[in-house]
């Protein structure tokens, strides 16, 4: 039997997500943060009082949770839709409202795929050579497609820079609702800011700008900030923007294990925030000693990985690996680039270490 042929065109010429375990002795290539965010004690008595009762299905509301998260917004809590990482809730979002969908490229490549796999129209505008928006070519296209959403990931990943705060704001009111009453007729686009690095840039939020323009989307997740495993993300907006995402939402998306330990540790702020603080400073002094380095170009980054050009970029990901120290190859998206994640300081210390015997 050919299944080939029962499978839909869309989906046929998809690749499947490769998680391939590559073993190394540091691990620097998916943007994890080096830190658990877990303080042991408190989510370990959590973890056993929850562990008694998993015959019962999670809170489908997850109303704790989207509670405090809407605490850490400055939202309601009706603002707030919990998804099990925001990759579910980018899924939700394309079947939600479809496409076409429009963002920059190179981008977090989970747009494009969600888009395919959901078969709606993509339409990929390349960054400038800045890596920033290209606001012409991207305006063009606004009017030409009319897309239904655009996603912004300001951090951008894998570039690691925000896009120009202007740039996305005018993207945001060309295609916004109009408030005063006039209808709907300047409605174009749901504007979707993915925020997933916003706690390691000094670039404003565009969280509150929500209220202003009812067609602001943000995308933020747990997953950046030490808790990566727990597979949480949160889309906020005005409420009808959350009802409609929330008829296609599974119910049980979120487990009750996941619920109750990120809520103990999401306690623990001022260990976040410490763990956020190290990350920052670190990415600074990789940047400072990359940039010393003969061979390649690190570019700035307002995120917790840092993007560089390498001439031989392939041979230096293969030999940085042969010593163990695992980044990611991003060749196929940009030209002769490699991302590595900011470690602990000690594996950055071994990260550049052998970055200069591998050159
Ligand atoms: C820009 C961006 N958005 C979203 C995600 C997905 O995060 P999550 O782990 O919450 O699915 C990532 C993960 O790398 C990302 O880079």
């Amino acid at each position: 039997m050919d299944i080939q042929k029962f499978v839909k065109p869309n989906i046929r010429s998809l690749r499947a997500y490769h998680a391939e375990e590559i073993p190394c002795k540091v691990k620097l290539d998916a943007n994890e943060s080096p830190y658990s965010a877990i303080s042991n004690q408190r989510s370990a008595i959590s973890l056993e009082k929850n562990l008694q009762t998993l015959n019962r299905y999670p809170d489908p509301q997850a109303t704790s949770l989207r509670k405090l998260m809407a605490k850490e917004f400055r939202v309601k809590p009706q603002n707030v839709l919990h998804g099990n990482g925001s990759d579910e809730l980018i899924y939700y979002l394309i079947t939600t409202f479809g496409g076409p969908v429009l963002y920059p490229v190179p981008t977090f490549s989970r747009y494009g795929i969600i888009s395919q796999a959901l078969d709606e129209k993509k339409i990929e505008i390349p960054l400038d050579k800045d890596f920033d928006i290209d606001i012409e070519k991207t305006m063009t296209s606004i009017k030409k497609y009319r897309p239904k959403l655009i996603f912004l990931s300001s951090p951008n990943n894998p570039t690691g820079n925000c896009f120009t705060s202007d740039k996305i704001l005018k993207i945001i009111k060309t295609t916004s609702f109009s408030k005063q009453g006039r209808g709907d007729s300047r409605i174009s686009s749901l504007v979707v800011v993915d925020e997933a690095y916003q706690s390691f840039s000094n670039e404003k939020s565009f969280m509150p700008l929500l209220d202003k323009y009812r067609n602001l989307i943000i995308l933020n997740t747990l997953s950046k900030i030490g808790l990566a495993g727990l597979r949480l993300g949160f889309l906020i907006a005005n409420e009808e923007i959350i009802n409609e995402v929330n008829k296609v939402r599974l119910p049980f998306n979120v487990n009750s294990i996941s619920q109750a330990v990120a809520i103990e540790a999401l306690k623990n702020k001022k260990k976040l925030r410490s763990y956020i603080t190290s990350i920052i400073s670190e990415r600074k002094r990789l940047f400072r000693e990359m940039e010393k380095i003969d061979g390649i170009t690190p570019y700035p980054s307002d995120a917790n990985f840092i993007l560089f050009r390498a001439a031989d970029a392939v041979g230096v990901y293969k030999r940085l690996l042969e010593k163990g120290v695992l980044i990611r190859n991003m060749t196929r998206v940009i030209e002769n680039c490699l991302r590595v994640t900011v470690g602990t300081p000690g594996e950055n210390t071994v990260f550049l270490k052998t970055l200069k015997q591998v050159l």
